[in-house]
């Protein structure tokens, strides 16, 4: 825990100082666009040279280098350095790195750190969930009407747009909100926190979705693939909440897929 809160910290810092630097090319004419990528990369870099030196040998799953094999085939990192990239890029304080561990293919471990506000969010498997020395737990809401859920739209160049106007439709009316933050570890860190009693979103990657997903399990809620099979870190299709709203929203989603 310490080598992930410790990684996540040090790329988190890197990335509220570049933050500062975007703001002010929000103005310039070509926009803050590359200069995104590369803060995307250094944190990428800052990561990798953290947890390599940390845990020799591990593998990785990295959004921006992909696939690095490990001498140790039972540990794998997933990370995505920057999640939330549009709001980075468009000077909204609201991204995070994100970083899971597993084990003999067992999410076991994650960490998601919001450098804009300093939380950080951390949960081990058996231990529980905490944002930084605070215990979290899932939201008790069984009233679907009273409900605040998260998700994710697709955006620009992403299929499943038509799909997604179908699931709005067959949710917005039946709960009390729902909203759209744009950062999907962030997202599933607010139902682990109770802040969102849901969360839906399709086609993510597992650097989106790893360590969100161990923050909701260890606050007690659960996080799974919408379709109950597959495994999600593949299907890259989740839901969470807590039971009640698991089901609430599956059988929602199954409605709008006809
Ligand atoms: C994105 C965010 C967003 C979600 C997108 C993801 P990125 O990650 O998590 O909330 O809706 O599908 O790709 O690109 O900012 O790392
Ligand atoms: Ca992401
Ligand atoms: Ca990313």
């Amino acid at each position: 825990m310490q080598v992930m809160t410790g990684a996540a910290r040090k790329a988190g810092r890197r990335l509220a100082r570049d933050f500062n630097e975007v703001e002010h090319l929000q103005v310039s004419k070509k926009g803050p666009a590359d200069f995104v990528t590369n803060a995307d990369q250094k944190a990428e870099q800052i990561v990798f040279e953290e947890l390599s030196k940390a845990r020799p040998g591990y593998g990785f799953l990295m959004e921006e280098r992909g696939v690095v094999e490990g001498t140790d085939k039972s540990h794998r990192w997933i990370v995505d350095p920057l999640d939330g990239t549009l709001n980075f890029m468009h000077a909204q304080p609201h991204f995070a790195v994100s970083i899971a561990l597993e084990r003999e293919g067992e999410l076991v471990a994650g960490v998601v750190y919001n450098p804009a506000t300093d939380e950080l969010y951390h949960a081990e498997k058996g231990r529980g969930c905490y944002v930084n020395d605070r215990r979290l737990r899932v939201s008790e809401r069984r009233k679907f009407s009273e409900a605040v859920i998260a998700t994710g739209m697709p955006f620009f160049g992403k299929k499943g747009h038509a799909t997604f106007l179908k699931e709005l439709h067959q949710i917005m009316p039946h709960c009390a909100g729902i909203r759209r933050y744009g950062a999907a570890s962030l997202d599933l860190a607010g139902v682990a926190a109770g802040r969102f009693d849901g969360f839906w979103e399709r086609g993510l990657g597992a650097w989106d979705v790893a360590a969100g997903i161990v923050l909701v399990r260890e606050a007690g809620g659960q996080a799974g693939s919408i379709e109950q099979t597959g495994d999600v870190l593949e299907t890259g299709n989740i839901c969470a909440g807590n039971e009640t709203m698991m089901d609430e929203l599956r059988t929602r989603l199954a409605k709008a897929a006809g």
